[in-house]
C-alpha cells in the first residue's frame, strides 16, 4: 500500500429543501447514524491507509447542527463554512486553508451521497498512484438525467464533464456519469480551482471543470467506475429509503456471509453498528436499533425489538421482547414474550419468560422472573435500583418497589408487593392470609337458582 497523505473534503452545504425537514439533508439518517457520519466514517477509513490523513467538511452558514455532528462523528475535523452556495468548486475552496496547508492527494466525498464502500475510495486513489492528476468516480446511470456526463476518448481518457444543462445531444446521450465523488494530485490544486469561471447555464463555479483546467496543464485524468448503488445521491424522502434499503440489502447479507441465519433476510433491520456472532439464529421481523452485539449461538426470535443491548451466548430472546439501552444478558438467558428490559444487568442462565417490566436492576446467574413481575424503579421522581440474587425465584405477579435487594436463593411469593429488603434464602410473602368458607359456592349457587326460577314465575 502507498504511503500518501490524504484530505479528504466532504461537502456538506446543502439544506436540501426537497426534503421539506427541519433537519438539514445530511443528517437524516441511514441504519441509524446520519448520512454525514457515514460518509466520515468513509473518509476516516480512507485516512487510515494514508500516512498523513486530514478531514475537512464543508457547511452551510448557521449549520450549527452540522458541525456539532462532524464533531461528535469526527472531532480531528475542521468544519468550514461555504456563505453563499455558488457551485461545487466554490464549496470546495471554502476549505481553502485547509488545501493550502496540505501536500498530498486530495479527495472530494458528498455528505449526501452515502453508501460508498471503502474499496471503491482505495481504486480511485490508485488511480492517482497509476499517474492520473484527477480521477472521477462514474457510473453507467440507468436514467442519466440530472447527472454530468463523463466524456472519454478512445484510450478511456477523461476529457471533460458536461453538466446536463450544458451538454450538446451527443453528449446527454452518454450514460457513463459523475458521480461527484473526485480524487486530486494536491499540488497546484487550489490554483486550478481558482481558474474555474462560471460561464456555464447555471451560472456556478462546477469542481466538474477541473478536468478540463488539469488538461490544460498536462495532467492526465481518468474515470473510475463503480456500481450505481454506491453512488446514490439522496435528495428526497423516498430516495432516503431507496438508500436504506440498498444498506440493509448489504448489511443482511455480510451478516449471513459472516455465519448468523437469517431465517427472512427481508424482514431484518440492522443498524450500522450491529454486531452478530456465529450461529446467531434470527427469526422474521426483529428490529435492531444502534448499540446492540449479540454473542456465538444466541436465538433472536421473532418480533422482537433491541437497541443499546448485549446478548450472551446462546441465549434465547422473544417472540416479542424488548431490550431497551442498557440490557446485558449473560450466557443462556431466556427473556420470552413481552418482556421489557431497560439498563438491566441479567447473569448467565437468568430467565423471565413472559410479561415483565425490568427496569434499572441487576439480576444474579439463575434467578427466575415470574409472568407479571414489575420493577416499581420510577417514583415520579427519581429513579432506583433493583436488585435480585442469584438463583432468587420472584413470584408471578409481584412488584418490587426500588430500592430493593433480594438475596440470593431467597423466594418471593406470588402476588408479593415487595418494600423491603429480603435476606438470602428467605421467603417473603405480602399478600393477606387467604379467607376459606366450606361449602359457601354450593349453597349459593343453589340460592341464586331458586331467586331466578321465582322471578320467571
Ligand atoms: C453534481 C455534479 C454532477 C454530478 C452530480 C452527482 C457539479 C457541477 N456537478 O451535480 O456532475 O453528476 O453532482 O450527484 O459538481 N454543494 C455545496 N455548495 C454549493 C453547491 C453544491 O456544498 O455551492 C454540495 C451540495 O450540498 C451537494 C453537492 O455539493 O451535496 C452536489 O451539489 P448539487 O447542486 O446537488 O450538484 P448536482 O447538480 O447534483
Ligand atoms: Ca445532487
Amino acid at each position: 500500500m502507498t504511503q500518501r497523505d490524504l484530505l479528504t473534503i466532504v461537502l456538506a452545504a446543502g439544506k436540501g429543501t426537497r426534503m421539506k425537514s427541519a433537519l438539514p439533508k445530511v443528517l437524516h439518517a441511514i441504519a441509524g447514524r446520519s448520512m454525514l457520519a457515514h460518509v466520515l466514517a468513509l473518509a476516516q477509513s480512507a485516512g487510515q491507509s494514508s500516512g498523513q490523513s486530514r478531514l475537512a467538511v464543508v457547511a452551510g452558514p448557521g449549520m450549527d447542527n452540522v458541525r456539532a455532528a462532524t464533531l461528535a462523528a469526527a472531532p480531528e475535523a475542521s468544519v468550514y463554512v461555504q456563505e453563499h452556495q455558488r457551485g461545487t468548486a466554490d464549496a470546495v475552496l471554502a476549505a481553502r486553508e485547509a488545501i493550502a496547508a496540505h501536500t498530498g492527494d486530495v479527495i472530494v466525498l458528498y455528505a449526501d451521497t452515502p453508501l460508498i464502500e471503502p474499496d471503491t475510495i482505495a481504486r480511485l486513489l490508485h488511480a492517482l498512484d497509476s499517474g492520473a492528476g484527477v480521477a472521477v468516480l462514474g457510473f453507467d446511470a440507468r436514467d442519466p438525467s440530472g447527472y454530468g456526463r463523463l466524456i472519454t476518448d478512445a484510450q478511456g481518457q477523461l476529457l471533460a464533464i458536461r453538466e446536463e444543462k450544458d451538454a450538446s445531444d451527443t453528449e446527454r446521450a452518454i450514460r457513463f456519469c459523475n458521480s461527484g465523488v473526485m480524487a486530486f494530485r494536491g499540488d497546484g490544486l487550489l490554483d486550478r480551482l481558482g481558474r474555474i469561471g462560471s460561464d456555464n447555464a447555471k451560472g456556478e463555479f462546477y469542481l466538474t471543470d477541473i478536468v478540463e483546467v488539469a488538461r490544460t496543464d498536462g495532467l492526465s485524468a481518468v474515470a473510475v467506475s463503480c456500481r450505481e448503488d454506491e453512488v446514490l445521491g439522496i435528495n428526497a424522502r423516498d430516495q432516503l429509503a431507496a438508500a436504506e434499503a440498498i444498506y440493509q440489502h448489504r448489511a443482511r447479507l455480510q451478516a449471513m456471509q459472516n455465519g448468523a441465519t437469517l431465517i427472512a433476510p427481508q424482514t431484518v433491520w440492522f443498524s450500522h453498528d450491529t454486531i452478530l456472532g456465529r450461529d446467531v439464529i434470527i427469526e422474521p421481523n426483529v428490529f435492531f436499533g444502534p448499540g446492540v452485539s449479540v454473542d456465538d449461538g444466541a436465538e433472536i426470535k421473532a418480533n422482537s425489538y433491541l437497541e443499546g443491548a448485549h446478548v450472551g451466548a446462546n441465549a434465547r430472546i422473544g417472540p416479542f421482547a424488548r431490550l431497551r439501552p442498557g440490557a446485558k444478558l449473560g450466557s443462556n438467558v431466556h427473556i420470552g414474550n413481552f418482556v421489557e428490559l431497560k439498563a438491566t444487568q441479567m447473569g448467565d442462565g437468568a430467565k423471565a419468560n413472559h410479561l415483565a417490566y425490568l427496569g434499572d436492576s441487576e439480576i444474579g446467574a439463575g434467578a427466575n422472573i415470574g409472568a407479571g413481575t414489575i420493577f416499581c424503579n420510577y417514583d415520579g421522581f427519581f429513579k432506583h435500583k433493583t436488585t435480585i440474587g442469584a438463583g432468587a425465584f420472584v413470584g408471578s405477579n409481584s412488584s418490587l418497589v426500588a430500592p430493593v435487594t433480594i438475596g440470593d436463593g431467597a423466594y418471593i411469593g406470588s402476588g408479593s408487593v415487595i418494600t423491603k429488603d429480603v435476606p438470602a434464602d428467605a421467603l417473603a410473602l405480602e399478600r393477606s392470609a387467604q379467607d376459606e368458607r366450606p361449602g359457601w359456592a354450593a349453597k349459593f349457587r343453589q340460592m341464586m337458582q331458586r331467586r331466578k326460577l321465582k322471578a320467571a314465575g
